[in-house]
């Protein structure tokens, strides 16, 4: 059975639960540095994640992520935006790529592009994002400096599936983090992304063992409807995470 919210779920099949089924087919979409994805990559080749990154696609030419692409023989592409006449252009492109790889799930790892409602209702329930913040707080950019000013306890990072709403989407899985005395928003950054890390191969991975899926707005886990976001369990090291902070 699922693990309710604040239990660690597995991201493998649950006991009894049978085969996860063949491998999904992943396609990651980057901008920059790309340490999701590469997070994705080691979770595939590991056999954390029940899925094989078939393409990675960049909309910017210099985006250090293709790296982690190339080092692992992924085939990787860049579509720069800045080609194209408009918006509507660019994302029927990007979609036309993305359907000749027959994804079974489209990853947004970092990809800094607002996508159409068109592109977005092409690949409805079959799309993710990783958001920097406990949604719904904190929607849009800035997010770290945002809740330092907002004098929050806790920050985080939520994966959510993609919906016309820009970060508005059905959140599957969030991971918190503490905010700590003295921080400054690169310092919360670094604790967040590393929460991201091990959030998106674990919510990635129970989509691709067929545990998680979505119907529009409603997600469902293990065949019952999914109420509220699960939660990732703390990292060890975040047991005394502000220690050594100020
Ligand atoms: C992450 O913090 C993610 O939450 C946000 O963009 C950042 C991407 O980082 N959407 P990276 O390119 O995966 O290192």
């Amino acid at each position: 059975m699922m693990a309710g919210r604040g239990e660690a779920p597995g991201t493998g099949s649950a006991p009894g639960e049978g085969d996860p089924g063949p491998a999904r087919r992943l396609a990651v979409l980057i901008s920059g540095r790309g340490s999701n994805l590469k997070a994705l990559i080691d979770a595939c080749a590991e056999g954390r994640v029940n899925g094989r990154i078939v393409l990675v696609i960049s909309n910017r030419p210099l985006a250090a992520g293709l790296d982690f692409a190339r080092d692992a023989g992924i085939p990787h592409a860049v579509i720069d935006h800045r080609q194209y006449a408009d918006r509507e252009a660019f994302d029927r492109e990007l979609g036309d790529r993305l359907a000749d790889h027959q994804p079974d799930l489209i990853v947004l790892a970092g990809f800094m592009r607002v996508l159409t409602p068109a592109f977005v209702a092409r690949f409805a329930n079959h799309m993710v994002n990783i958001h920097p913040s406990l949604l719904p707080q904190f929607r849009g950019l800035d997010t770290h400096a945002r809740a330092l000013a907002a004098g929050v306890e806790h920050h985080g990072a939520s994966v959510h599936f993609v919906t016309a709403e820009l970060d508005g989407g059905p959140v599957i899985m969030q991971a918190r983090v503490p905010v700590c005395p003295g921080d400054s928003p690169e310092r919360l950054a670094a604790r967040v992304q590393a929460a991201e890390h091990r959030l998106y191969p674990a919510a990635v991975g129970l989509i691709c063992s067929g545990r998680i899926h979505a119907e529009g707005d409603r997600l469902w886990c293990d065949e019952k409807p999914l109420q509220r976001p699960l939660l990732l369990d703390p990292a060890p090291e975040m047991t005394e995470p502000c220690a050594g902070t100020t």
